[in-house]
């Protein structure tokens, strides 16, 4: 049996979003895009809606969602903004920087995971913008993906995943960043830290906090309490399963199978087979970001046994973001 794609896409005209912004007011489900990445949202001061978010994605329930808000003063009604919180969204925001903070009493505790903190954006883009501002909701939202799979840039994408499971997606087309946001643990303003490596630098952070903001580690050491919740070691992955390697010459192209593919950062010169996938033609870091998850996803095609995934070099916000990823998705089941 196939699912049948229920899906209405919707192009972003002042009608259109009016009808998803009531949708969304309603407690019902719209997958709209960020800049970042296409967000699952539902008004996230209703439970039942928020439940709904878990269940259309196949999300645990210990796995916290980020509010999205359209304004300083509707982020201060859900989270506790202190002066380190303040600083930041006003160097950031709208942006793509998640703040987790203490958090205020009205957030259902669906949202958080139960936890007495809660993630907070304002996303820079006009369309979700609006649909806050319309629906009048902050809006709690995941990536629009089915849980664990590699995470949506288009409207394709998230219909391609959810569209036999949710009835409303705006298409604004490709999300610009391309990797999701930057997420600062600012619960204590004395000890920021990083808990996702996104397209906001832990350099930027410390500059404006002026204070040093402790380093992303993907894998908490074995002696260390559980990591964070969602911090979740396998994700963004395609089914195919991938490797990483540091750097990868011409030389090592004929030790590598016909069956399997290969993505380098930068289109390497001369003859190009089939196999070979690159994230950018000039080895822009914004490029690579911006084509991640649909590189990804045509190389999940079924087509390769094994995929090999170069490394990003160096430590621009970005590299880290896309190597995070790319390590991510190699990781073991
Ligand atoms: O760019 C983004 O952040 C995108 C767009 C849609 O805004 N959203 C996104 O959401 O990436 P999601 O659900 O795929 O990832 C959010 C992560 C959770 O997995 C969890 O790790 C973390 O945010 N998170 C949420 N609330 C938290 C909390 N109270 N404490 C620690 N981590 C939290
Ligand atoms: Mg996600």
């Amino acid at each position: 049996m196939t699912a049948t794609l229920s899906a209405r896409v919707y192009r972003p005209t002042p009608a259109n979003l009016s009808r998803l912004a009531r949708v969304l007011a309603e407690g019902g489900l719209v997958a709209a895009p960020t800049e970042t990445v296409y967000g699952l949202a539902a008004d996230a001061l209703n439970a039942r809606a928020c439940r709904a978010i878990f269940r259309a994605k196949g999300r645990p329930a210990n796995d916290p969602l980020i509010v999205h808000v359209d304004s300083l003063a509707q982020a201060a009604d859900i989270a506790e903004l202190n002066d380190a919180a303040r600083a930041v969204a006003k160097a950031f925001w709208p942006g793509p920087l998640t703040l987790v903070l203490p958090k205020k009493p009205g957030v259902p505790a669906i949202v958080t995971s139960g936890l007495d903190s809660v993630a907070v954006r304002m996303p820079a883009h006009r369309l979700f913008r609006a649909l806050i501002r319309r629906s009048g909701c902050p809006l709690a939202a995941p990536s629009a993906n089915p849980f664990g799979y590699v995470s949506p840039t288009t409207a394709a994408h998230v219909r391609a995943g959810l569209g036999s499971r949710i009835g409303h997606i705006l298409d604004g087309g490709p999300s610009e960043i391309g990797v999701e946001s930057t997420i600062l643990d600012l619960r204590n303003p004395k000890h920021p830290a990083l808990l996702r490596p996104g397209a906001i630098s832990r350099e930027a952070l410390e500059t404006v906090l002026k204070r040093r903001v402790s380093a992303y580690r993907r894998k908490a050491p074995e002696s260390e309490a559980a990591p964070a919740p969602g911090m979740l070691e396998r994700h963004y992955s395609p089914r195919t399963p991938l490797t990483l390697v540091s750097k990868l010459t011409r030389a090592d192209l004929g030790r590598i199978a016909p069956d399997e593919a290969i993505l380098f950062l930068k289109k390497p010169a001369g003859k190009i087979g089939a196999s070979i996938f690159w994230l950018t033609s000039d080895g822009s870091l914004e490029e690579a970001a911006h084509r991640l998850f649909d590189v990804l996803r045509q190389l999940d095609d079924g087509r390769w046994r094994k995929i090999h995934a170069e490394l990003i070099p160096g430590r621009a916000a970005l590299a880290m973001a896309v190597n995070d990823r790319l390590a991510r998705a190699a990781a073991k089941r």
